[in-house]
């Protein structure tokens, strides 16, 4: 496949680094995560809020002392191009990733070591279930005064990683992060959502997460176009195993649903009824079925 590297397309095995990288060694990078849908006509290809994807990753580049290779035009462009390099028409994931491409020794960000780059795959399922067991992590999410997780640092994926690497090892196919306080912050790549009595529930990302881009796109999609009652709050951990539905939600994940927590059963276990609706609602936003949302959508072909 072709891949963006630091100003050129050029072949995946092409896009090398030393391994001398601080980006490497240090993990020294944010990077951001896109889908691409396949639409009805299975030709056009429209690529999921890229406009919200590139101004968290500007944001994320300021916080930590990095330079994109222009502007938000310029960065979106280069994302889009990719998928058209790679004559993509199908279900598609993009990669842009930003790191400290020095080779020098000692952790240091500088603006001018900054390297852009951005890969895309085929993706359909990241969490390859209907509905998936999830189980609190012992490892408690990095606290923002620590790495900022709203940035998607490159560095705290290793947070995820031992997290999922426990729930795995456990039987769990995901897990949940608690934060220092103790309250639910996020899954390993996905944000929580609860439904007690009617009523959806989803902590905000004070609590040591990421700026979700699909959770605010549910929270607009819940109260805008569903209509239905939704409250964004800090979530106690038994408030997982009593409530009546859960899910998970991501570029990723897309809208997961939880089946147990901790070996509790949410709800009877089964797929609950409000989740099956947002799911569907989701799936046709997406793939450009609902008119009022297209304006969420880039088409990668004209
Ligand atoms: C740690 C983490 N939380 C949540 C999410 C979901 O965020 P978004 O909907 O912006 O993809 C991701 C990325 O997919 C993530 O890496």
């Amino acid at each position: 496949m072709v891949t963006y590297f630091n100003g050129d397309f050029v072949d995946d095995d092409d896009a090398r680094i030393s391994v001398r990288s601080r980006g490497l060694n240090y993990g020294l990078g944010c990077f951001g995560g896109v889908r691409g849908y396949l639409a009805d006509d299975e030709r056009q290809v429209y690529v999921y809020r890229l406009a919200d994807h590139v101004t968290r990753l500007q944001r994320s580049a300021k916080v930590l002392f990095m330079r994109l290779p222009g502007d938000h035009a310029e960065v979106s462009s280069i994302l889009v191009e990719l998928l058209q390099r790679n004559d993509v028409h199908y279900d598609v994931y993009i990669r842009p990733l930003l790191f400290s491409n020095s080779n020098r020794l000692a952790p240091l960000l500088r603006e001018e070591d900054s390297c852009f780059t951005a890969f895309c795959m085929p993706l359909r399922r990241y969490l390859d279930k209907d509905s998936i067991d999830v189980c609190v992590s012992s490892w408690r999410r990095v606290s923002d005064n620590a790495i900022p997780a709203r940035t998607k640092p490159t560095g705290l994926y290793l947070n995820s990683a031992l997290a999922r690497r426990e729930a795995h090892d456990n039987g769990f196919d995901e897990a949940i992060f608690l934060t220092e306080r103790g309250q639910v912050s996020e899954g390993s790549a996905e944000h929580v959502f609860i439904v007690r009595r009617g009523v959806l529930y989803s902590p905000p990302s004070t609590e040591d997460n990421l700026d979700g881009i699909t959770r605010r796109s549910l929270i607009s999609l819940i109260t805008e176009d569903l209509g239905l009652p939704f409250v964004e709050r800090s979530i106690g951990r038994s408030e997982l195993y009593t409530s009546d539905e859960m899910f998970l939600c991501g570029t990723g994940a897309e809208i997961t649903p939880v089946r147990s927590v901790d070996r509790r059963l949410v709800g009877e276990g089964e797929i609950g009824p409000i989740t099956k609706r947002l799911q569907t609602y989701f799936g046709d936003v997406v793939r450009g079925r609902v008119e009022r949302r297209r304006e969420w959508l880039t088409p990668v072909w004209t």
